[in-house]
């Protein structure tokens, strides 16, 4: 018998502000911008994506997706002792995200006459789109050890504020959005449901190829805060690692491709999605697939797939699944665990 750790309660939201492809034409025509639905469909499967409104911060998307995963789990803010949001679009540069999202928990819960979630710790983890697997880990860790016992596992972005809408090559791929999780402690001999084991890497000399340079110094905006990439170089980069990082948590689970019963991927591209799942012998029917509907939404697009894989009926308790990711750092890892 040991403590493992598991998922006992999905949730996720999108902002309703929705742009189709066609909306994207639209607003890049105003720019005097070339795109087309038929390029963004045929080099990315991305048909849509949300926008936050103004006004509107990631602890507010990560607020409602968390409501729902504790809904799920049948647990109360005052059952939760550790928040971690992952996010590279957080409020503000301090205090983290995760401390904001426990204060508006707290306020919801005290409203319904509990005591909310004030006094458990809370942080965030930037990984960009690698964030929940690295945020999963790290809340998997700290239950195993003992240092945790219930935990919110968020990722939550606004992509939309760090775009340049100058740049068509960037701006039609990635979307806002929240999901969430309720990871709690649990004893087995190995066969119950939790984390199985996790892959973490980074490799920082590949900060460049995907970063918003800018930053906050002397009151101003110093360098450029928009997002940067450059798109064959990650793509060529992903494919590889993406592959790796499943294979050593499978290894370190001692399970093969045979034994993954679905794959959840970062939702940044379905080629690179598609180029994963033949690298693992999996058909894309055993794939959870949201980029069409919501594009790239970084470190939230994991949670959000779950959810979407739990609320369709097609991810079951007792099954697989493998999540992986890739972002910026350059960062990437992979969880495998037991629903
Ligand atoms: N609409 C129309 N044409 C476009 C657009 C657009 N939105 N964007 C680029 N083009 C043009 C280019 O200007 C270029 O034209 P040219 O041949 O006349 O010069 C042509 O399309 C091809 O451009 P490439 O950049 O070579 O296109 P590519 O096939 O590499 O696709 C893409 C670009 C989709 C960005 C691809 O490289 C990719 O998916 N890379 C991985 C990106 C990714 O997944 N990032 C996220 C991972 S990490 C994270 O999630 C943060």
């Amino acid at each position: 018998m040991r403590r493992y750790s598991r998922i006992t309660g999905t949730g996720s939201y999108l902002p309703p502000r929705r742009l189709t492809n066609a909306d994207m034409v639209g607003l890049l025509a105003e720019r005097g911008i070339e795109t087309s639905d038929d390029w963004i469909v045929a080099r990315t499967g991305i048909r849509a994506r949300h926008y936050a409104d103004d006004g509107v911060n990631a602890s507010d998307l990560a607020l409602q997706a968390s409501l729902q995963a504790l809904e799920a789990a049948g647990r109360k803010a005052s059952d939760i002792d550790l928040i971690i949001v992952a996010t590279s679009t957080p409020d503000m540069v301090f205090p983290s995200t995760a401390s904001i999202l426990q204060r508006k928990l707290t306020e919801v819960a005290v409203a319904q006459g509990d005591l909310g979630a004030a006094g458990g710790a809370a942080f965030d983890v930037m990984a960009v789109c690698s964030g929940f697997i690295y945020a999963l880990t790290v809340a998997d860790a700290m239950i195993q050890s003992g240092a945790a016992t219930r935990a919110l596992v968020v990722g939550a972005e606004i992509f939309s504020r760090i775009l340049d809408f100058n740049d068509r090559t960037t701006c039609v791929l990635f979307g806002d959005g929240a999901g969430a999780v309720v990871l709690e402690a649990t004893e087995h001999d190995g066969s119950g449901p939790g984390v199985l084991a996790s892959d973490i890497h980074a490799d920082g000399r590949h900060t460049g190829i995907l970063c918003v340079p800018g930053t906050v110094s002397g009151g101003q905006v110093l360098g450029d805060p928009l997002l940067k990439m450059d798109g064959q170089a990650v793509f060529k980069l992903a494919v590889g690692l993406l592959e790796s990082a499943a294979k050593a948590a499978l290894a370190k689970a001692g399970k093969t491709e045979a034994d993954v019963d679905w794959l959840v991927p970062h939702q940044a591209n379905l080629r690179i999605i598609q180029s994963t799942a033949r690298k693992l012998k999996l058909s894309m029917d055993k794939v959870i697939v949201t980029v069409d509907q919501h594009g790239n939404t970084s470190a939230a697009s994991i949670p959000l797939a779950l959810d979407e894989g739990v609320r369709s009926g097609r991810l079951q308790p007792g099954q697989t699944a493998m999540l992986e990711g890739v972002g910026g750092g350059f960062t990437w890892g992979a969880v495998l665990l037991r629903l």
